[in-house]
């Protein structure tokens, strides 16, 4: 039998304040809180849904660091763009705080001294890197160098982005300061593990027996750490920003960002509920969710249960979390720092008005069991084609048809027809699907449940044809519309949790006043003889140009981050003078530049060398018009072995350089030079 709760805590990942939420993070976990939270409350349900910024962390001190400012602006920064913009797309936070509150910070040094006190940590004193210019213990990204896996030259010091292997600084090869770029030594130095091992029975038993039910993606994840064997955790750092170590001698250490941010949920269902919070945690009749991305799985489900297993006082265990894959955006991984990402507040600066959209395409496309991708054109294509053509066509003819023969008023309708009594049947099937996808955390199929409505409507209309019918039985006419209107009123309840603006704006439409979700499937939801309000497009078609504009974005993205990942070719192996003098490079004048005909790559140049003319061709043409290089002085290879080129004989190799964007420059002396002078 399934466990009866008395309500529910919903918590949502923090997001760190070291830059904007994206896509990615919307798909993954505040979409579709919000959709399950909102989907509670329509059903009358006593739920609170908990947010707010993790404001801690390495991430954030090197950004500050790197733009001469303090951690604190860094946070307060994203915290007000997060917030804004999140409100704004009607994510229906109880509370969104951040974990620089005071009542945090009071929190989190409570929780670790409690385990203090009752002997819940080990201490433990190793080797870690120092950087002796900056004085300082490099902790987690603070250090670079190359992965022991995969030799990517550029891991972190707590994981490779290329291979996504954990690592430990220590592990690096060839490890370098993000602050100083020297190499670090290393140093002695005491921290805090919080001993897994201890745990690790009560919480295979309690995820590997108690909840099967867990998506598969989590349930995983889970099954193989405990299957490795857990390992104590260092839930302490040496750095200066962060809840401090509340234990004496523990100067310049730090509370590790994932002991505290967890914490922050607590600490913020306190800020709201002052009174009440510890029913919201602490009694086996609440039900807690956490919606988290799938990089967080290990800390949510091992980690932070094990510590309020060490706390005790009768603290819960999540009942789910659900977890999310990635969303990628044209194809590549999202990256917060080469700003490969479709920001929230720069989305809803350019598509204002259009939140629905993309909580429509996030969902529709949610990451739910695999990684999923998010294109521009998809985009479009969603909501012109299903949005417009499907949702808004509907309501549209539905609203514009009661108009025109009833002036707005919901008509009587009169004795049902078996068309009638079936679609009211299918949707109070469609509703059951839909309530039973939202209880189990599906919310891509819920979100087609729901469509499905808009195209039972569609298709009931074009069935009936009140507009033929129009001209013979009235009755029928007025029974056929006021059925379509219910079914309008239905749509509103049923996409409340998904699109609550349209929500809205039909249910003023439709003078529906406050929904509940026991309102689906009725058949009589707005009274005969309602004068609704006057029919309003929901949704309009997105144009080409605005696509455009946005994919014209991301290639200038892409080209940035082609130029900012440029090295330059690592150097040959030395070569003897005497082989360098085997070159024989000169300087020559150039008395004629042309195209050669049908060669788009190629310019033909007479160079005088001193002695003579002479002919060279030269695969540089898509970067320069003939004229310019004229009269100009270049270097030439004088003795490269003459070759034919489109029918034109070659005799040298003009120098040029290499861009990063591939574009080539010609290569000539800095003054001037007598033709044939030998460069040497
Ligand atoms: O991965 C992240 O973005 C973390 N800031 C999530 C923290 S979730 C919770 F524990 F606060
Ligand atoms: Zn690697």
């Amino acid at each position: 039998m399934e466990k009866k709760f008395k309500r529910t805590l919903v918590t949502t990942a923090l997001p760190y304040a070291n830059g904007p939420v994206h896509i990615g993070h919307l798909a993954g976990v505040y979409v579709p809180a919000d959709i399950y939270t909102r989907f509670l409350r329509l059903r009358g349900e006593d739920v609170v849904m908990i947010g707010g910024s993790d404001e801690h962390g390495v991430p954030i001190t090197i950004k500050a660091q790197n733009e001469g400012v303090t951690p604190q602006d860094i946070v307060d920064r994203y915290h007000k763009i997060i917030k804004d913009s999140m409100e704004e797309l009607g994510i229906s936070f109880n509370i969104y705080s951040r974990t620089t509150s005071d009542i945090h910070e009071a929190t989190a040094s409570e929780f670790f001294r409690r385990l203090y006190d009752n002997s819940q940590f080990v201490e433990k004193s190793s080797m870690q890197l120092y950087d002796e210019k900056a004085n300082q213990f490099l902790a987690d990204r603070y250090v670079t160098g190359e992965c022991p896996h995969c030799h990517y030259d550029r891991a972190y010091g707590d994981q490779c982005e290329k291979c996504g292997t954990s690592l430990n600084a220590t592990d690096l090869i060839n490890p370098k300061s993000a602050i100083t770029g020297n190499t670090p030594v290393l140093k002695e130095t005491k921290h805090w593990y919080l001993p897994l091992d201890r745990w690790e029975k009560q919480l295979s038993q309690w995820i590997l027996e108690g909840h099967k039910e867990w998506k598969t993606n989590v349930y995983g994840q889970c099954k193989s750490w405990i299957d490795l064997g857990l390992q104590p955790r260092a839930v302490s750092r040496d750095l200066d920003w962060g809840v401090p170590v509340p234990v004496e001698g523990a100067e310049g250490k730090v509370l590790y960002v994932w002991f505290d941010a967890p914490i922050g949920y607590i600490s913020n269902t306190k800020e709201l509920l002052p009174d009440t919070w510890e029913t919201y945690w602490k009694d086996p009749e609440t039900r807690i969710i956490n919606f988290i991305g799938k990089d967080n799985i290990v800390f949510h489900c091992i980690i932070f249960p094990a510590m309020l297993m060490a706390y005790g006082d009768n603290y819960q265990l999540p009942d789910n979390v659900p977890a999310n894959e990635f969303l990628n955006l044209e194809g590549d991984k999202i990256s917060t720092s080469r700003n490969w990402a479709i920001w929230l507040h720069e989305y809803l600066r350019d598509f204002p008005g259009k939140q629905d959209v993309l909580r429509y395409v996030l969902t529709a496309n949610a990451p739910e069991t695999k990684d999923n991708d998010f294109t521009w054109r998809d985009f479009q294509s969603r909501n012109n084609s299903e949005l417009v053509a499907i949702l808004g066509n509907f309501v549209n003819r539905a609203m514009v048809l009661t108009h025109k023969y009833f002036e707005g008023k919901v008509p009587e309708a009169g004795e049902l027809q078996p068309i009638d009594n079936e679609i009211f049947g299918e949707i109070k099937g469609i509703g059951q699907s839909l309530t039973n996808a939202l209880e189990t955390f599906h919310f891509r199929e819920a979100l087609k449940e729901a469509m499905n409505i808009a195209r039972a409507g569609n298709k009931y209309l074009q069935e009936t044809e009140p507009w033929k019918v129009a001209k013979s039985d009235m009755a029928r006419v007025a029974t056929i519309l006021n059925v379509a209107i219910q079914i309008c009123a239905n749509i509103a309840v049923a996409f409340e949790p998904f699109l609550p603006f349209m929500s809205g704006k039909l249910s003023e439409m439709l003078v529906l006043g406050k929904l509940s979700w026991d309102m689906l499937g009725q058949p009589d939801l707005i009274a005969a003889g309602t004068q609704l309000g006057q029919p309003e497009l929901l949704f309009e078609k997105i144009e080409d140009d605005a696509i455009q504009a946005q994919l014209d974005r991301l290639s200038r993205i892409r080209e940035e981050n082609k130029l900012k990942s440029w090295q330059p070719e690592p150097q040959q192996p030395d070569v003897p003078f005497d082989d360098f003098m085997k070159v024989d490079i000169r300087v020559g004048t150039v008395l004629e530049c042309k195209r050669v005909p049908k060669a788009d790559k190629l310019l033909q140049f007479l160079i005088d060398d001193g002695m003579e003319q002479r002919t060279i061709v030269s695969g540089i043409a898509k970067y320069y018009n003939p004229e310019d290089l004229t009269g100009k002085q270049i270097c030439f290879v004088a003795n490269f072995e003459p070759r034919k080129l489109k029918g034109v004989l070659s005799q040298g190799m003009i120098l040029s350089a290499q861009n990063p964007d591939g574009s080539l420059v010609v290569i000539g002396p800095t003054g001037a030079v007598a033709p044939g002078a030998q460069v040497k």
